[in-house]
């Protein structure tokens, strides 16, 4: 079992990377970010690396399921950014391909598993016509028990809930904070269980604690493993020694390329269709962790994108290989992969045919991984590989764990507070008032300081 980072291509300038004296420099620079983050996880204020030990917080999710097992056939997510993008990563990673398409016996018996991540009429309103309400479980996911987008998705499902004269408290579960926001007194009084994000751990952290757990453990994914799995990782990520830690050189890494050398863009890009989901995950984690007001006034923050091998070799990698020198690309690899398919011969006459019966699918995606990330680092362009040995619990759960360090230890590197998120509120504010929110009166007058739209700039 293992996951491996190999940064060959981050280090020394003819692959565009970072001087190997700067690097030789890092640990100490590190010890600074190391004792931060460690002074934030001993005050209890961050928790997200300690919370996967916890026995209690994992057992709230097996019980929930094991009293839940066989009468659902569908299971809603209503949840929004950090509620709902782990939930969707786990499922496309850690179940068969084409999951909510299987025939309930190709499931095992266990339910689809639909999370909304959006307030589109849509979509909500397509999803909701398919189910049978009687068969379905939603989980309403809101770590501050008051978003709007996940309100709004309540409101509607409690409504339809009493409409076809079903419990909600047979239909509804709440996984939010252990005391505050409107969701836990609501739990009370409607008698609707309610499972924890401890207060320590904010959304886009918050994958291994309930607000993912319960639903993986829904339709069957083995928590335990995936809780292990990123248990070890934290013990791996917690050692001081920078080059023994993999979460640190991820962070060095990145932050050093971005602050010294303009990588301004880091590209994650697995080449496996179970962790495609992941990158979106992973793309949250880092942008609202990262892109903060550093304390004079400037910004920091590097911006994550997504991409996915080898189908991006057919969309981005042009821009990668010749656009601007401001990317790192991160490449996810796996070495075994849980199937393979035997490329057949055939048309041997044929040039571009013949040379590839023979080889396997699994060889022909792994060879076009390293080839692009040979071709990138020929052509100095810096980029790092992460190996996982393979795509299951326990892996999945050492990557997530990994990622989520990572982003806690750039935080300390860029002098920024990874675990708020200052910027969105302005928006949301404008958004209560523009809906009528009681107390939204302030942003009201903010509002109406903007300049109205004008018609000469409109075509
Ligand atoms: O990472 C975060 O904190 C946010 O992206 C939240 O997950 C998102 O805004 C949803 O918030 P909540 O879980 O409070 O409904």
């Amino acid at each position: 079992m293992t996951i491996r980072i190999d940064y060959s291509n981050m280090i020394g300038g003819a692959v565009g990377g970072i001087p190997e004296t700067d690097w030789n420099g890092a640990q100490q620079t590190f010890e600074r970010a190391y004792t931060g983050f460690a002074e934030l996880r001993q005050s209890g204020k961050v928790g997200f690396a300690d919370t996967v030990r916890d026995p209690r917080l994992r057992d709230q999710a097996l019980s929930f399921a094991a009293q839940s097992k066989g009468r659902h056939t569908d299971v809603v997510i209503l949840g929004i950014g950090g509620s709902a993008l782990g939930p969707i990563a786990l499922r496309t990673a850690l179940r068969p391909s084409g999951w909510n398409m299987l025939s309930d016996a190709r499931r095992g018996g266990f339910p689809r598993l639909h999370v909304l991540d959006n307030v589109d009429p849509e979509t909500i309103s397509a999803l909701l016509e398919r189910l049978e309400l009687s068969r379905t479980l939603f989980i309403v996911t809101s770590k501050s028990g008051g978003t709007a987008e996940t309100m709004s998705q309540f409101l509607i499902v409690h409504e339809m809930l009493k409409r076809a004269s079903l419990p909600v408290d047979a239909h509804v579960v709440f996984v939010t904070d252990p005391e505050h926001g409107a969701l836990r007194p609501l739990a009370v009084e409607q008698k609707i269980p309610a499972l924890e994000i401890p207060a320590s751990v904010g959304g886009r952290f918050s994958v291994l604690t309930p607000v993912g757990t319960l639903p993986a453990a829904l339709i069957g994914i083995d928590v335990t493993r995936l809780l292990e799995g990123a248990a070890d990782m934290a013990g791996r990520c917690t050692s001081q020694s920078l080059l023994e830690n993999p979460a640190a050189v991820y962070a060095m890494l990145q932050w050093l390329a971005d602050t010294r050398n303009g990588k301004s863009i880091n590209v994650f890009m697995p080449y496996s269709d179970p962790l495609r989901d992941f990158a979106d995950w992973f793309v949250q984690l880092w942008a609202e962790s990262l892109g903060k007001h550093l304390p004079d006034g400037s910004s920091a923050g590097q911006t994550p994108l997504a991409a996915l091998g080898a189908t991006d070799q057919h969309s981005q990698v042009q821009l990668f290989m010749e656009g601007p020198t401001n990317k790192v690309v991160t490449f996810v690899t796996v070495d075994n992969r849980s199937t393979d398919m035997t490329i057949p011969h055939g048309f041997k006459h044929v040039t571009e045919l013949g040379y590839l019966g023979g080889h396997s699918l699994g060889e022909l995606i792994d060879i076009e991984q390293r080839a692009t990330a040979g071709a990138l680092a020929k052509r100095g362009r810096p980029n790092l590989t992460i190996h996982l040995e393979k795509v299951d619990e326990w892996h999945v759960g050492g990557l997530i764990m990994l990622l989520e360090m990572a982003t806690a230890y750039a935080g300390q590197l860029y002098g920024i507070d990874a675990f708020n998120q200052p910027g969105v509120e302005l928006g949301k504010q404008f958004a209560y008032a523009l809906l009528g929110r009681p107390g939204a009166d302030a942003a009201r007058q903010e509002w109406d300081t903007l300049p109205p739209p004008d018609a000469r700039w409109s075509v």
